[in-house]
């Protein structure tokens, strides 16, 4: 930065403008369309950068830090920050902020779709409704789960999965979760059950992931697990596709394991495993976990706020750093 000039920050040009009225007073922000235009900024102008606001799908590595020698913070537009390389970030002194709690019940909406898709076969449902072959009522058709009475597991009760939780009440199921840590208040106010997690896996008709991603995650839930699990249980993947193993995903209902799934995210995005792809009874939603748009213009604000009150010499409102007595920092969604 020259003497007199403003700081610049870089942010994703898909986020909400109106947020960043404020942050332009203090700051020059360059908005990029791709990851291409990033990297062309990156390349002219890096040595300015002092805040970036980029999207899940932005690799923000050593490497890529090593070009922002003035960066300061790392504005991330979600709640998870796989994208990041958090300990790179900190050797270097970058705060890294998150989008958190503004998400929460739009997240948990979206999953109980997916787990009411699934298990009442909406896919196979719309498909027949819309072509020539409905014959008309049958007492026989399209047969699905009955949830009321059964018992939902949630992997990782951080905010997302107590309001999934919640919800689950409301249906009349049985919950129980894993997660690290017991959360006593919470399985008193909503009884629940902490139960290790090959337990959960077998004990539950539906299981739905609310896990960060982190190597200890990374396809936590493998051919072993999926074996673990009832023949006809449900999975529901909201949180980061590669918790689950798809190619094992795939190998399971291939052989008529799992009674369906339903996914919003996947280890390769945007490409889907084409063994997902193909399943009758595979639910595919391409991440849309906290696409409202009131929830969307919150994130947006609150990527425009951290960056703001970092540059104004203050601290963030939301960094992934930030420890409560209730969550350990690494694992925003726990
Ligand atoms: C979306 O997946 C997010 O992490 O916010």
């Amino acid at each position: 930065m020259t003497a007199g000039s403003r700081p610049l920050v870089l942010v994703d040009a898909a986020i909400h403008d109106e947020p960043f009225a404020e942050l332009e007073a203090i700051a020059e922000v360059k908005r990029y369309a791709h990851n291409d235009a990033l990297e062309r900024l990156i390349t002219d102008r890096g040595s300015e950068v002092v805040g970036l606001g980029p999207l899940l799908s932005t690799r923000v590595d050593g490497a890529l830090l090593d070009r922002l020698p003035s960066l300061r913070v790392v504005a991330n537009c979600a709640v998870g920050v796989d994208n990041v390389d958090l300990a790179a970030a900190q050797e270097r002194g970058i705060l890294v902020t998150h989008t958190p709690h503004v998400l929460t019940e739009a997240t948990a909406d979206l999953t109980w779709a997916l787990i009411l898709a699934v298990a009442r076969r909406l896919r196979e449902g719309e498909v027949l409704a819309r072509g020539e072959s409905w014959a008309g009522w049958h007492p026989r058709l399209l047969l699905g789960k009955e949830l009321h009475g059964t018992t939902l597991a949630i992997l990782g009760l951080g905010s997302i999965g107590t309001a999934v939780a919640r919800r689950g009440r409301a249906f009349g199921m049985e919950i129980v979760y894993w997660s690290r840590r017991h959360k006593p208040d919470l399985e008193h106010a909503l009884g629940l059950r902490r139960l290790e997690l090959d337990e959960s896996l077998s004990v539950a008709d539906v299981v739905s992931i609310h896990l960060a991603l982190a190597p200890e995650t990374h396809h936590l839930i493998d051919a072993d697990r999926l074996a673990r699990m009832k023949p006809d249980a449900v999975l529901v993947n909201t949180s980061r596709g590669a918790i689950v193993d798809e190619a094992a995903l795939a190998a399971a209902l291939e052989r008529g394991h799992l009674f369906g799934i339903g996914l919003d995210v996947y280890e390769a995005e945007p490409r889907v495993h084409p063994g997902l792809l193909d399943h009758p009874r595979s639910v595919l939603l391409p991440h849309l976990g906290s696409a409202t748009g009131p929830t969307r213009l919150a994130m947006a604000r609150l990527v425009a706020e951290n960056l703001r009150m970092v540059l104004d010499g203050g601290l963030p409102l939301t960094p992934v750093d930030h420890v409560t007595p209730a969550e350990p920092s690494r694992f925003p969604n726990r």
